[in-house]
Protein backbone atom coordinates (compact mmCIF):
# COMPACT_ATOMS: atom_id res chain seq x y z
CA UNK A 1 0.00 0.00 0.00
CA UNK A 2 1.20 3.50 -0.94
CA UNK A 3 0.35 6.39 0.68
CA UNK A 4 -2.01 7.80 -1.85
CA UNK A 5 -3.82 11.40 -1.17
CA UNK A 6 -7.54 9.70 -0.55
CA UNK A 7 -9.04 13.42 -2.45
CA UNK A 8 -7.97 11.44 -5.44
CA UNK A 9 -6.77 13.79 -9.05
CA UNK A 10 -10.01 12.02 -10.34
CA UNK A 11 -12.62 14.62 -10.59
CA UNK A 12 -16.23 13.63 -11.61
CA UNK A 13 -18.34 17.02 -12.74
CA UNK A 14 -21.15 17.27 -11.57
CA UNK A 15 -22.92 17.05 -15.13
CA UNK A 16 -20.87 14.41 -16.85
CA UNK A 17 -22.19 11.05 -15.41
CA UNK A 18 -21.60 8.38 -18.04
CA UNK A 19 -25.39 7.42 -17.97
CA UNK A 20 -25.15 5.32 -20.83
CA UNK A 21 -22.92 3.23 -19.03
CA UNK A 22 -25.52 2.16 -16.37
CA UNK A 23 -27.84 -0.94 -17.58
CA UNK A 24 -31.59 0.06 -18.50
CA UNK A 25 -32.68 -2.16 -15.99
CA UNK A 26 -30.88 0.10 -13.48
CA UNK A 27 -32.12 0.05 -9.99
CA UNK A 28 -32.81 3.93 -8.58
CA UNK A 29 -33.04 3.75 -5.47
CA UNK A 30 -33.80 5.03 -1.62
CA UNK A 31 -32.69 3.50 1.49
CA UNK A 32 -34.52 3.71 4.73
CA UNK A 33 -34.39 1.54 8.07
CA UNK A 34 -36.72 0.72 10.39
CA UNK A 35 -35.49 1.64 13.53
CA UNK A 36 -34.42 5.51 11.73
CA UNK A 37 -38.06 5.82 10.48
CA UNK A 38 -41.04 3.84 11.63
CA UNK A 39 -41.67 5.07 14.97
CA UNK A 40 -44.48 2.97 16.32
CA UNK A 41 -42.12 1.39 19.07
CA UNK A 42 -44.73 0.56 21.26
CA UNK A 43 -47.78 -0.55 18.66
CA UNK A 44 -48.78 -3.02 17.51
CA UNK A 45 -47.15 -5.92 19.55
CA UNK A 46 -43.65 -4.52 18.63
CA UNK A 47 -41.29 -5.77 21.63
CA UNK A 48 -37.84 -2.88 22.01
CA UNK A 49 -35.11 -4.05 20.79
CA UNK A 50 -31.40 -3.28 21.44
CA UNK A 51 -31.57 0.59 20.14
CA UNK A 52 -34.60 1.22 22.01
CA UNK A 53 -32.51 0.75 25.02
CA UNK A 54 -29.28 2.12 24.55
CA UNK A 55 -31.20 5.29 22.89
CA UNK A 56 -33.29 5.97 26.01
CA UNK A 57 -30.14 5.48 28.18
CA UNK A 58 -29.00 8.91 29.28
CA UNK A 59 -26.18 9.86 27.71
CA UNK A 60 -25.78 7.62 24.62
CA UNK A 61 -27.35 9.81 21.93
CA UNK A 62 -27.09 13.63 20.94
CA UNK A 63 -29.88 15.20 23.02
CA UNK A 64 -30.96 11.73 24.53
CA UNK A 65 -32.79 11.55 21.03
CA UNK A 66 -34.68 8.03 20.15
CA UNK A 67 -36.80 6.32 18.02
CA UNK A 68 -40.02 6.47 19.54
CA UNK A 69 -41.33 8.82 16.57
CA UNK A 70 -38.81 9.22 14.22
CA UNK A 71 -40.73 10.09 10.88
CA UNK A 72 -43.39 8.28 11.97
CA UNK A 73 -43.12 5.86 8.81
CA UNK A 74 -45.82 3.63 10.44
CA UNK A 75 -48.64 5.42 10.03
CA UNK A 76 -47.18 7.77 7.08
CA UNK A 77 -45.76 5.21 4.92
CA UNK A 78 -48.60 5.74 1.99
CA UNK A 79 -47.13 8.99 2.06
CA UNK A 80 -43.44 8.57 1.93
CA UNK A 81 -44.63 6.13 -1.27
CA UNK A 82 -45.81 8.91 -3.03
CA UNK A 83 -42.46 10.70 -2.69
CA UNK A 84 -41.33 8.08 -4.09
CA UNK A 85 -43.08 7.90 -7.17
CA UNK A 86 -42.11 12.06 -6.80
CA UNK A 87 -38.48 11.45 -7.46
CA UNK A 88 -39.18 8.73 -10.15
CA UNK A 89 -37.42 6.46 -8.47
CA UNK A 90 -37.97 2.63 -9.67
CA UNK A 91 -36.60 0.92 -5.88
CA UNK A 92 -36.55 0.82 -2.61
CA UNK A 93 -34.45 -0.31 0.17
CA UNK A 94 -36.40 -0.83 3.63
CA UNK A 95 -35.54 -3.09 6.39
CA UNK A 96 -37.92 -5.44 8.31
CA UNK A 97 -37.85 -4.73 11.91
CA UNK A 98 -37.26 -8.09 13.64
CA UNK A 99 -38.72 -7.18 17.09
CA UNK A 100 -41.87 -6.36 15.12
CA UNK A 101 -41.93 -10.03 13.77
CA UNK A 102 -40.89 -11.87 16.44
CA UNK A 103 -41.18 -9.59 19.87
CA UNK A 104 -40.15 -13.12 22.09
CA UNK A 105 -37.02 -12.96 19.87
CA UNK A 106 -37.12 -16.67 18.53
CA UNK A 107 -41.18 -16.71 17.85
CA UNK A 108 -44.30 -16.51 18.29
CA UNK A 109 -44.92 -14.88 15.06
CA UNK A 110 -47.01 -11.10 15.63
CA UNK A 111 -49.42 -11.48 12.54
CA UNK A 112 -49.72 -7.51 12.81
CA UNK A 113 -46.03 -7.39 12.56
CA UNK A 114 -45.95 -9.32 9.16
CA UNK A 115 -48.95 -7.17 7.73
CA UNK A 116 -47.36 -4.35 8.01
CA UNK A 117 -44.51 -5.36 5.61
CA UNK A 118 -46.74 -6.85 3.37
CA UNK A 119 -49.20 -4.03 2.92
CA UNK A 120 -45.89 -2.12 2.21
CA UNK A 121 -44.78 -4.56 0.16
CA UNK A 122 -48.15 -4.24 -2.20
CA UNK A 123 -47.95 -0.85 -2.02
CA UNK A 124 -44.81 -0.67 -3.23
CA UNK A 125 -45.32 -2.67 -6.19
CA UNK A 126 -48.56 -0.89 -7.14
CA UNK A 127 -46.26 2.09 -7.70
CA UNK A 128 -43.94 0.28 -9.66
CA UNK A 129 -40.86 0.02 -7.16
CA UNK A 130 -39.20 -3.13 -6.36
CA UNK A 131 -38.51 -3.65 -3.21
CA UNK A 132 -35.21 -4.72 -1.34
CA UNK A 133 -36.02 -6.16 2.15
CA UNK A 134 -32.88 -6.50 4.63
CA UNK A 135 -34.10 -8.42 7.47
CA UNK A 136 -30.97 -7.18 9.98
CA UNK A 137 -30.26 -3.20 10.36
CA UNK A 138 -29.18 -3.50 13.94
CA UNK A 139 -32.32 -3.75 15.70
CA UNK A 140 -32.00 -7.06 17.36
CA UNK A 141 -35.15 -7.43 19.76
CA UNK A 142 -33.94 -6.98 23.28
CA UNK A 143 -34.72 -10.00 24.62
CA UNK A 144 -31.76 -11.63 22.53
CA UNK A 145 -29.39 -9.17 24.18
CA UNK A 146 -30.58 -10.51 27.38
CA UNK A 147 -30.00 -13.99 26.48
CA UNK A 148 -26.08 -12.85 25.19
CA UNK A 149 -27.04 -11.33 21.71
CA UNK A 150 -24.76 -11.89 18.67
CA UNK A 151 -21.57 -12.99 20.81
CA UNK A 152 -24.13 -16.53 21.08
CA UNK A 153 -24.27 -18.73 18.57
CA UNK A 154 -28.20 -19.04 19.35
CA UNK A 155 -28.51 -15.65 17.84
CA UNK A 156 -27.29 -16.76 14.41
CA UNK A 157 -29.85 -19.46 14.52
CA UNK A 158 -32.63 -17.47 15.93
CA UNK A 159 -31.93 -15.11 12.84
CA UNK A 160 -31.88 -17.83 10.78
CA UNK A 161 -35.90 -19.02 12.09
CA UNK A 162 -36.52 -15.19 11.71
CA UNK A 163 -35.40 -14.72 8.03
CA UNK A 164 -37.17 -17.45 7.18
CA UNK A 165 -40.65 -16.43 8.62
CA UNK A 166 -40.55 -13.11 6.43
CA UNK A 167 -38.82 -14.73 3.14
CA UNK A 168 -42.21 -17.16 3.50
CA UNK A 169 -44.32 -14.26 3.87
CA UNK A 170 -42.99 -11.51 1.20
CA UNK A 171 -41.11 -14.03 -0.66
CA UNK A 172 -43.98 -14.54 -3.18
CA UNK A 173 -43.68 -10.71 -4.05
CA UNK A 174 -40.29 -9.44 -3.22
CA UNK A 175 -37.03 -10.43 -4.78
CA UNK A 176 -34.63 -9.18 -3.45
CA UNK A 177 -33.58 -9.89 0.03
CA UNK A 178 -30.10 -8.52 2.19
CA UNK A 179 -29.65 -10.61 5.44
CA UNK A 180 -27.54 -7.70 7.65
CA UNK A 181 -27.13 -4.44 7.00
CA UNK A 182 -23.01 -3.17 8.10
CA UNK A 183 -22.02 -6.51 10.41
CA UNK A 184 -19.00 -4.52 10.71
CA UNK A 185 -20.43 -2.32 13.21
CA UNK A 186 -22.91 -4.01 14.79
CA UNK A 187 -19.84 -5.82 15.25
CA UNK A 188 -16.80 -3.51 15.89
CA UNK A 189 -18.98 -0.46 17.28
CA UNK A 190 -21.81 -2.07 19.10
CA UNK A 191 -19.28 -4.13 20.55
CA UNK A 192 -15.67 -2.80 20.94
CA UNK A 193 -16.22 1.03 20.69
CA UNK A 194 -19.67 0.87 22.51
CA UNK A 195 -20.89 3.81 20.40
CA UNK A 196 -23.33 2.02 19.34
CA UNK A 197 -25.90 -0.62 20.49
CA UNK A 198 -25.69 -2.59 22.80
CA UNK A 199 -23.08 -0.34 23.79
CA UNK A 200 -20.02 -2.90 24.87
CA UNK A 201 -16.25 -2.21 24.93
CA UNK A 202 -15.24 -5.95 24.73
CA UNK A 203 -12.73 -7.41 21.89
CA UNK A 204 -13.85 -11.03 22.90
CA UNK A 205 -17.69 -10.02 22.27
CA UNK A 206 -16.99 -8.00 19.43
CA UNK A 207 -15.06 -10.99 17.74
CA UNK A 208 -17.78 -13.48 18.89
CA UNK A 209 -20.21 -11.23 18.08
CA UNK A 210 -18.34 -10.88 14.27
CA UNK A 211 -18.06 -14.95 13.59
CA UNK A 212 -21.75 -14.86 14.88
CA UNK A 213 -23.11 -12.07 12.81
CA UNK A 214 -21.56 -14.04 9.47
CA UNK A 215 -23.28 -17.48 10.70
CA UNK A 216 -26.06 -15.92 10.88
CA UNK A 217 -25.92 -14.11 7.69
CA UNK A 218 -24.90 -17.66 6.18
CA UNK A 219 -27.90 -19.56 7.91
CA UNK A 220 -30.32 -16.54 6.96
CA UNK A 221 -28.98 -17.15 3.08
CA UNK A 222 -30.06 -20.89 3.22
CA UNK A 223 -33.36 -20.27 5.08
CA UNK A 224 -34.35 -17.52 2.48
CA UNK A 225 -33.30 -19.52 -0.20
CA UNK A 226 -35.29 -22.73 0.86
CA UNK A 227 -38.70 -20.16 1.25
CA UNK A 228 -37.74 -18.56 -1.74
CA UNK A 229 -36.66 -20.08 -4.48
CA UNK A 230 -37.29 -17.01 -6.35
CA UNK A 231 -35.05 -14.63 -3.95
CA UNK A 232 -31.63 -13.01 -5.21
CA UNK A 233 -29.76 -12.63 -2.06
CA UNK A 234 -27.21 -10.79 -0.80
CA UNK A 235 -25.19 -9.35 2.47
CA UNK A 236 -24.58 -5.44 2.67
CA UNK A 237 -21.16 -4.28 3.89
CA UNK A 238 -19.84 -0.71 4.73
CA UNK A 239 -15.90 -0.58 2.99
CA UNK A 240 -13.67 2.18 2.94
CA UNK A 241 -10.52 2.98 1.19
CA UNK A 242 -7.68 2.60 3.64
CA UNK A 243 -4.29 4.84 3.46
CA UNK A 244 -1.41 4.96 4.97
CA UNK A 245 -0.73 8.37 6.75
CA UNK A 246 3.16 8.16 5.81
CA UNK A 247 5.38 5.92 3.38
CA UNK A 248 6.85 4.64 7.30
CA UNK A 249 6.70 0.75 7.31
CA UNK A 250 4.89 1.27 10.28
CA UNK A 251 2.17 3.17 9.25
CA UNK A 252 1.82 0.87 5.47
CA UNK A 253 1.16 -2.04 8.29
CA UNK A 254 -1.46 -0.15 10.15
CA UNK A 255 -3.15 0.78 7.22
CA UNK A 256 -3.06 -3.65 6.34
CA UNK A 257 -4.30 -3.66 9.51
CA UNK A 258 -7.14 -1.12 8.89
CA UNK A 259 -7.91 -2.80 5.74
CA UNK A 260 -8.21 -5.85 7.53
CA UNK A 261 -10.80 -5.05 10.42
CA UNK A 262 -13.06 -2.81 7.69
CA UNK A 263 -12.71 -4.88 4.67
CA UNK A 264 -11.39 -8.22 4.67
CA UNK A 265 -12.93 -9.48 7.41
CA UNK A 266 -16.22 -8.87 6.18
CA UNK A 267 -15.27 -9.92 2.72
CA UNK A 268 -13.18 -12.68 2.59
CA UNK A 269 -15.28 -15.52 5.05
CA UNK A 270 -18.04 -14.40 2.61
CA UNK A 271 -15.88 -15.53 -0.48
CA UNK A 272 -14.66 -18.87 0.89
CA UNK A 273 -11.58 -17.34 1.94
CA UNK A 274 -12.22 -18.13 5.67
CA UNK A 275 -11.07 -15.24 8.28
CA UNK A 276 -7.40 -13.77 7.51
CA UNK A 277 -5.12 -14.99 9.45
CA UNK A 278 -3.39 -11.90 10.11
CA UNK A 279 -6.07 -10.48 11.36
CA UNK A 280 -7.15 -13.46 13.55
CA UNK A 281 -3.66 -12.58 14.99
CA UNK A 282 -4.36 -9.16 15.40
CA UNK A 283 -7.38 -9.85 17.63
CA UNK A 284 -5.58 -12.48 19.45
CA UNK A 285 -9.68 -14.15 20.06
CA UNK A 286 -9.93 -17.52 19.68
CA UNK A 287 -13.11 -17.68 17.32
CA UNK A 288 -15.99 -20.13 18.12
CA UNK A 289 -15.38 -22.43 15.30
CA UNK A 290 -17.45 -25.51 14.51
CA UNK A 291 -17.02 -28.07 11.40
CA UNK A 292 -18.83 -26.83 8.51
CA UNK A 293 -19.14 -23.45 9.65
CA UNK A 294 -17.27 -21.63 7.21
CA UNK A 295 -18.70 -23.23 3.89
CA UNK A 296 -22.33 -21.75 5.48
CA UNK A 297 -20.61 -18.64 5.64
CA UNK A 298 -19.54 -19.22 2.28
CA UNK A 299 -23.03 -20.19 0.89
CA UNK A 300 -23.15 -18.33 -2.56
CA UNK A 301 -24.79 -15.13 -2.66
CA UNK A 302 -26.39 -13.57 -5.73
CA UNK A 303 -24.70 -9.87 -5.28
CA UNK A 304 -23.05 -7.78 -3.27
CA UNK A 305 -24.13 -4.37 -1.57
CA UNK A 306 -21.72 -1.82 -1.59
CA UNK A 307 -22.32 0.91 1.48
CA UNK A 308 -19.67 3.58 1.01
CA UNK A 309 -19.38 6.90 2.30
CA UNK A 310 -15.74 7.94 3.33
CA UNK A 311 -11.92 6.85 3.09
CA UNK A 312 -9.81 6.46 6.05
CA UNK A 313 -5.68 7.86 6.23
CA UNK A 314 -4.39 5.71 9.19
CA UNK A 315 -0.81 5.48 11.70
CA UNK A 316 0.26 3.39 13.24
CA UNK A 317 -1.21 2.90 17.08
CA UNK A 318 1.01 0.15 18.62
CA UNK A 319 -1.01 1.48 22.29
CA UNK A 320 -4.44 1.04 20.98
CA UNK A 321 -7.03 -0.70 20.71
CA UNK A 322 -7.35 -3.69 18.04
CA UNK A 323 -6.46 -3.01 14.82
CA UNK A 324 -3.88 -0.58 16.73
CA UNK A 325 -4.02 1.80 13.65
CA UNK A 326 -5.96 5.52 14.49
CA UNK A 327 -7.71 7.71 11.96
CA UNK A 328 -5.80 10.78 10.84
CA UNK A 329 -6.98 13.82 9.86
CA UNK A 330 -5.75 15.76 7.43
CA UNK A 331 -6.10 18.94 6.85
CA UNK A 332 -7.70 20.84 4.13
CA UNK A 333 -10.35 17.78 3.02
CA UNK A 334 -13.19 19.08 2.41
CA UNK A 335 -16.21 17.29 4.64
CA UNK A 336 -19.50 16.62 5.39
CA UNK A 337 -22.06 17.62 8.60
CA UNK A 338 -20.38 14.09 9.92
CA UNK A 339 -17.10 15.09 9.34
CA UNK A 340 -16.16 12.62 7.37
CA UNK A 341 -13.58 13.08 4.11
CA UNK A 342 -15.20 13.35 1.02
CA UNK A 343 -13.71 11.60 -1.99
CA UNK A 344 -15.64 10.05 -4.57
CA UNK A 345 -12.95 8.47 -5.99
CA UNK A 346 -13.30 5.51 -3.27
CA UNK A 347 -16.49 4.58 -4.30
CA UNK A 348 -14.95 3.49 -7.82
CA UNK A 349 -12.09 2.19 -5.89
CA UNK A 350 -14.07 -0.21 -4.16
CA UNK A 351 -16.49 -1.02 -6.94
CA UNK A 352 -13.06 -2.36 -8.90
CA UNK A 353 -11.91 -4.21 -5.96
CA UNK A 354 -15.38 -6.23 -5.09
CA UNK A 355 -15.12 -6.78 -9.15
CA UNK A 356 -11.10 -7.46 -9.69
CA UNK A 357 -10.03 -9.58 -6.41
CA UNK A 358 -13.66 -10.80 -5.14
CA UNK A 359 -14.67 -11.54 -8.79
CA UNK A 360 -18.03 -10.03 -7.90
CA UNK A 361 -20.87 -10.75 -10.74
CA UNK A 362 -23.57 -8.27 -9.30
CA UNK A 363 -22.88 -5.08 -7.64
CA UNK A 364 -25.95 -2.91 -5.82
CA UNK A 365 -24.42 0.54 -4.30
CA UNK A 366 -26.88 -0.07 -1.14
CA UNK A 367 -26.21 3.38 0.29
CA UNK A 368 -24.44 6.74 -0.74
CA UNK A 369 -24.76 10.19 1.01
CA UNK A 370 -24.26 12.90 2.81
CA UNK A 371 -25.18 15.05 6.15
CA UNK A 372 -25.37 18.78 6.09
CA UNK A 373 -26.86 21.00 7.76
CA UNK A 374 -29.96 22.04 5.64
CA UNK A 375 -31.73 25.91 6.09
CA UNK A 376 -35.41 26.10 4.74
CA UNK A 377 -35.78 28.99 3.46
CA UNK A 378 -38.82 31.48 4.29
CA UNK A 379 -40.23 30.10 1.27
CA UNK A 380 -40.14 26.49 2.69
CA UNK A 381 -37.97 25.50 0.15
CA UNK A 382 -34.38 23.85 0.58
CA UNK A 383 -31.97 23.95 -1.70
CA UNK A 384 -28.40 22.19 -0.69
CA UNK A 385 -25.54 22.38 -2.98
CA UNK A 386 -23.07 20.27 -0.91
CA UNK A 387 -25.42 17.22 -0.76
CA UNK A 388 -26.09 17.87 -4.50
CA UNK A 389 -22.62 17.95 -5.45
CA UNK A 390 -21.66 14.93 -2.94
CA UNK A 391 -24.64 12.70 -4.80
CA UNK A 392 -23.33 13.98 -8.38
CA UNK A 393 -19.47 13.26 -7.87
CA UNK A 394 -20.73 9.91 -6.50
CA UNK A 395 -23.16 8.97 -9.14
CA UNK A 396 -20.19 10.17 -12.07
CA UNK A 397 -17.73 8.16 -9.92
CA UNK A 398 -19.83 4.81 -9.79
CA UNK A 399 -20.86 5.38 -13.43
CA UNK A 400 -16.79 5.17 -14.33
CA UNK A 401 -16.83 1.88 -12.44
CA UNK A 402 -19.40 0.33 -14.55
CA UNK A 403 -17.63 1.99 -17.62
CA UNK A 404 -14.75 -0.24 -16.23
CA UNK A 405 -16.22 -3.37 -15.94
CA UNK A 406 -18.12 -3.07 -12.56
CA UNK A 407 -21.43 -5.13 -12.88
CA UNK A 408 -22.92 -2.22 -11.39
CA UNK A 409 -26.29 -2.99 -10.99
CA UNK A 410 -28.08 -0.09 -8.74
CA UNK A 411 -27.90 2.55 -6.39
CA UNK A 412 -29.65 3.31 -3.40
CA UNK A 413 -29.75 6.58 -2.09
CA UNK A 414 -29.03 7.35 1.61
CA UNK A 415 -31.31 8.32 2.31
CA UNK A 416 -35.10 8.93 0.84
CA UNK A 417 -36.19 11.08 4.54
CA UNK A 418 -34.06 12.70 6.87
CA UNK A 419 -33.92 10.14 9.89
CA UNK A 420 -32.92 9.50 13.21
CA UNK A 421 -29.15 9.18 12.50
CA UNK A 422 -28.36 6.26 15.64
CA UNK A 423 -25.76 8.02 18.39
CA UNK A 424 -26.21 11.48 16.42
CA UNK A 425 -29.71 11.61 16.14
CA UNK A 426 -32.11 14.02 14.30
CA UNK A 427 -29.48 17.00 14.07
CA UNK A 428 -27.60 14.50 11.12
CA UNK A 429 -29.91 15.40 8.31
CA UNK A 430 -29.08 12.99 4.94
CA UNK A 431 -32.53 13.00 3.29
CA UNK A 432 -33.20 13.64 -0.12
CA UNK A 433 -36.12 14.87 1.65
CA UNK A 434 -36.83 16.82 4.69
CA UNK A 435 -38.72 16.51 7.41
CA UNK A 436 -40.25 18.90 9.79
CA UNK A 437 -40.53 16.45 13.54
CA UNK A 438 -42.82 19.32 14.59
CA UNK A 439 -45.13 18.59 12.00
CA UNK A 440 -44.17 15.55 10.12
CA UNK A 441 -44.40 17.63 7.71
CA UNK A 442 -42.27 15.96 4.10
CA UNK A 443 -40.17 18.43 1.49
CA UNK A 444 -38.13 17.14 -1.23
CA UNK A 445 -34.54 18.95 -1.28
CA UNK A 446 -32.84 20.54 -4.24
CA UNK A 447 -31.19 16.77 -4.33
CA UNK A 448 -33.81 15.16 -4.50
CA UNK A 449 -34.98 16.96 -7.03
CA UNK A 450 -31.49 16.61 -8.62
CA UNK A 451 -31.97 13.12 -8.31
CA UNK A 452 -34.99 12.80 -10.41
CA UNK A 453 -33.50 14.45 -12.80
CA UNK A 454 -30.97 12.40 -13.42
CA UNK A 455 -33.27 8.97 -12.83
CA UNK A 456 -35.50 10.74 -16.06
CA UNK A 457 -32.56 11.37 -17.79
CA UNK A 458 -31.02 7.98 -17.73
CA UNK A 459 -34.12 6.64 -18.65
CA UNK A 460 -35.29 8.57 -21.45
CA UNK A 461 -31.67 7.37 -22.78
CA UNK A 462 -33.04 4.14 -22.79
CA UNK A 463 -36.45 4.61 -24.34
CA UNK A 464 -34.33 6.78 -27.12
CA UNK A 465 -31.98 3.51 -27.75
CA UNK A 466 -35.19 1.40 -27.36
C1 LIG B 1 -24.78 3.68 7.63
C2 LIG B 1 -26.04 3.02 8.17
C3 LIG B 1 -27.28 3.83 7.94
C4 LIG B 1 -27.05 5.30 8.12
C5 LIG B 1 -25.83 5.77 7.35
C6 LIG B 1 -25.54 7.24 7.47
O1 LIG B 1 -23.68 3.23 8.34
O2 LIG B 1 -26.22 1.76 7.56
O3 LIG B 1 -28.27 3.33 8.77
O4 LIG B 1 -27.01 5.62 9.45
O5 LIG B 1 -24.72 5.06 7.78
Amino acid sequence: MTANPPTSERTYVSDAIDLAALPHDFLWGTATSAYQIEGAVAEDGRSPSIWDTFSHTPGRTDNNDHGDIACDHYHRWREDIALMRRLGTNAYRLSVAWPRVLPGGDGPVNPKGLAFYDQLTDALLEAGITPSVTLYHWDLPQVLQDRGGWPERATAEHFAAYASVVAERLGDRVTHFTTLNEPSCSAWIGHLEGTMAPGLTDLTAAVRASYHLLLGHGLAARAIRAAAPRAEIGIVNNLSTVFPATDRPEDQAAARRHDGHVNRWWLDPVHGRGFPADMREVYGVELPERGGDLETIATPLDWLGLNYYFPATVADDPAGPAPRAKAVRRPGVPRTGMDWEIDAGGIETLLLRLTEEYGARRIYVTENGSAFPDVVRPDGTIDDPERQDYLVRHLAACASAARKGAPLAGYFAWSLLDNFEWAYGYDKRFGLVHVDYWTQERTIKGSGHRYAKIVRAHRERGRKAA
